[in-house]
C-alpha cells in the first residue's frame, strides 16, 4: 500500500553536508519527498517528539544531540514507505547497519546516527503531525 513516513536528517548528517546524498537515496528507491523543512529543535520540541523514550537511559543524551544543530525534516510517500525508509537507513546502531545503508555510510555512533524514520503506521501519523499541518503536505 502507499504509505507516508516521517524522516529526519539529524544534526550530524546536516553538519556533514550530506542532505542531498540522502535525498538521492530516497528518490532512487522510489520515495517521493512531499513535504520538507529545516528546523533547529528546541529542548521542548525534542522532548515532545521523543516522548515515548522519556524513561529510557539514553533520553537526555538523545534530546541534547537532537537540539545541537538544525535538522532536515521530510515526509516521504510511496509503496511501503515505512519499511522502505527503514531498509535504506539500516540498523539504529551504525556498527550493526548493513553495508550500503545510510547509517553504515554516514553515521558515527548510536546517538549521532544520521537519520530517524517512523517505525509503524500509527507512529508515522503522529510524527508527521508534529511537524506538518495537512495543507503543507503536497502529494501528487
Ligand atoms: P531514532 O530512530 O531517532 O529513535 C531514538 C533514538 O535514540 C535512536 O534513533 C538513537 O539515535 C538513540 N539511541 C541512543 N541509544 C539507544 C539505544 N540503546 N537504543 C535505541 N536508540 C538509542
Amino acid at each position: 500500500a502507499i504509505e507516508r513516513t516521517l524522516s529526519i536528517i539529524k544534526p550530524d548528517a546536516v553538519a556533514k553536508n550530506v542532505i542531498g546524498q540522502i535525498y538521492s537515496r530516497f528518490e532512487s528507491s522510489g520515495l517521493k519527498i512531499i513535504a520538507a523543512r529545516m528546523i533547529h529543535l528546541s529542548q521542548s520540541d525534542a522532548e515532545q517528539f521523543y516522548a515515548v523514550h522519556r524513561e529510557r537511559p539514553f533520553f537526555n543524551d538523545l534530546v541534547k544531540f537532537m537540539t545541537s544543530g538544525p535538522v532536515m525534516v521530510q515526509v516521504l510517500e510511496g509503496e511501503e514507505a515505512i519499511k522502505k525508509n527503514r531498509d535504506l537507513m539500516g540498523a539504529t546502531d551504525p556498527r550493526k547497519a548493513e553495508t550500503g545503508t545510510i547509517r553504515a555510510d554516514f553515521a558515527d555512533s548510536i546517538d549521532a546516527n544520521a537519520v530517524h524514520g517512523s517505525d509503524a503506521l500509527e507512529t508515522a501519523i503522529v510524527e508527521i503531525a508534529c511537524f506538518f499541518p495537512t495543507l503543507n503536505i503536497y502529494s501528487r
